[in-house]
Order: C-alpha cells, then structure tokens, then sequence
C-alpha cells in the first residue's frame, strides 16, 4: 500500500486530503508551517535540507504539496517572500522527492489565467495577471522539467470547513450568522471546488500512473453572487446581507480573473468518483458538522 506524505496539512486543501487518507486506512503523514496540526511534522519548505532528511526519514511513495502561500493580495505585495515559498519552495521539494523517489503531486491554480475566456481545459495558454499566478506557472513548468514522476492538478474557488477559516464560503456563513453585510463581486465567475471531492479525488489520481496536468473542479460555472446567494440558502441564513458589487469596487491588490473556472472532461473521462456542482457540495457541507 503506498505512504503518502501531506506537505501543508494545516491548509484547508491539506487537512481534507490527510483526512481522506486516513478514512481510506492509508498511511499519511503530516507536516504543517505555521499553524499547529496534530501528530505532524513542522516543515517550512523554504528550508531544503530539511525536507530532504524528512523524505528520507518517512520514505513517501506519494508527496503532495499543496503548501503555498495562498493570499493573492498578500503575495502581490511581497512577491520576494512568497516566490521563496511559492517558487524556491516548490523547487526543493521536487528534488527532495526525486531523490527518495517519490511521486509528487502539486496543486496549482485556474490564477495562471488571465480570465479573458474561461472555463479553461488543461491545454489552454496560460497568462497570469497576478503576482501568485506568475509564480504558481513558474513553479508548474520546473515541475514538469524536472521532477521525475509527478501530477499538478489544478483547482479553484475551493470551499468546505478548515481549521483556519480562510475560504470564501467559511468566512460568507460566520458573517451572515453574525448578522454582518458581506459585498460580493458579480463579475466573477468560477467552477467552485468542494474541498472534500476534491481530495478524494486527487488522491485516487494520485494512486495511479497518470502523469501531466488534470483540472478538478466544481461541475458548473457561477458567479460569486450566485454562490454566495445559494450558501445563504442552504444554510438557511439572510440573503438580504449580500450585496452585490463589482470587482473593481473592491480596490484588492492583485487582479483577479474575471471569466475563469477549469474544465473536467478529461478528469471525468479517468475518475470514477464523480464531481460535485456548487449546489451538492454546499448540501453536503451543510450536513457536516459545522466548525462555526
Ligand atoms: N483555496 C483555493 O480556493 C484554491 C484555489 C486554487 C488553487 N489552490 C491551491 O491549492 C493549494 C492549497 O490551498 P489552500 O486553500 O489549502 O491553502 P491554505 O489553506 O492557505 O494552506 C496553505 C498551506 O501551506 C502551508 N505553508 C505555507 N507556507 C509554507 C512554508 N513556507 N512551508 C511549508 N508549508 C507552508 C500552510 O501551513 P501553515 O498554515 O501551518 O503555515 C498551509 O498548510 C495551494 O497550492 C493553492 O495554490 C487553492
């Protein structure tokens, strides 16, 4: 049976693919940077040589990386600090993995597009218009040049419960119980990604020899609105709260997307775990238990 090794497991991506592992009797391992995980390993992948004595102490079949330093507006004013994590990150764990042999699974994002014409299938031209998307393609093509046996999956508009309460939707659902008005673009528009079909997929891809870049996304295309409108449903909270606005209203940092979201046939063609749309996965959120 293969080990796997989970590099960020405090994010809202990691902790939902080592939850899956486990529910699926896989060994997994841990490792978290700044927010502590329990019964993991502290890693900051800035640091090469340790994630090499790591992967030579854990002897991983499978590594996944989705650690990154997530924040767009956050990255697009610091591009130095999170291109050491984002790109020279990236870098030493592909030759960490390569030298214990390991199969590297990267998560990448649809931000490598410049949301001119999307959706977008795993073929289209990329041309991000952020700093973090420059730096997640940047970090996609060393992965293809270099690591030995890897897959990137790539996503967006990821939403479930997290420890850390980041997501768009986490966040959206704590607002509108506190009775807060939240503004959300109209103008954005996405295939929202339920972050636990999203694990369970990536990791039964992650189990196979299949090799190159595989979009998983949400089913259907929404705008932020709309998705929000319909959590507001599900969750039986006041819709009234949300107020419609467009981006640019927003003054954020770094640009966003406008008509982005990936394609899935080709993963629909290999998966036999199906993709959920925007209106199942929050269903199945709202039966979970609530982390708020
Ligand atoms: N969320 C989305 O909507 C979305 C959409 C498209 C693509 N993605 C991609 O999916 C991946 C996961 O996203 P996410 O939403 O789960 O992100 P997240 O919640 O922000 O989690 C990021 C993870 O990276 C870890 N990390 C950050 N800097 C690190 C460092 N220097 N060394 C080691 N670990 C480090 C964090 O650890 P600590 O918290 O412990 O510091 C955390 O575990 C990312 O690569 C992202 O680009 C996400």
């Amino acid at each position: 049976m293969n080990k796997h090794l989970v590099i960020g497991a405090s994010g809202m991506v990691g902790e939902h693919l080592f939850t899956a592992l486990r529910e699926l009797g896989r060994e997994a391992i841990a490792t978290y940077n700044q927010t502590f995980f329990p019964s993991a390993s502290h890693l900051n992948i800035i640091d090469k040589d340790k994630i090499t004595e790591l992967l030579k102490a854990v002897g991983p079949d499978i590594v996944h990386l989705p650690a990154a330093l997530t924040n767009v507006d956050y990255c697009e004013n610091h591009p130095q600090e999170s291109y050491a994590i984002n790109v020279a990150g990236v870098q030493n764990v592909v030759q960490a993995a390569n030298g214990a042999g390991a199969r590297l699974v990267y998560f990448s994002t649809d931000y490598i597009f410049d949301g001119k014409n999307g959706p977008y299938s795993e073929e289209a031209p990329a041309n991000p218009i952020s700093e973090y998307g420059r730096q997640k393609l940047e970090a996609e093509h060393y992965i293809a040049l270099f690591a030995k046996d890897y897959l990137i999956i790539r996503t967006t508009v990821v939403y479930g419960w997290e420890r850390q309460g980041k997501n768009f939707i986490y966040r959206l659902i704590k607002s509108l119980k506190e009775g807060m008005s939240v503004k959300v673009p109209v103008d954005q528009i996405g295939s929202p990604t339920y972050a636990n079909n999203l694990a369970q997929i990536a990791i039964s891809l992650a189990e196979t020899s299949l090799r190159g870049v595989l979009n998983i996304a949400g089913s259907s295309l929404v705008n932020r609105y709309e998705f929000a409108k319909k959590a507001a449903q599900i969750f039986s909270l006041d819709e009234n709260l949300i107020l419609p606005v467009k981006t640019a209203s927003l003054s954020q940092s770094a640009k966003r997307p406008m008509e982005a979201g990936l394609l899935t046939a080709k993963v629909s063609a290999v998966s036999t775990i199906p993709i959920v749309d925007y209106k199942d996965g929050l269903a199945m959120m709202a039966k979970e238990q609530s982390l708020i």
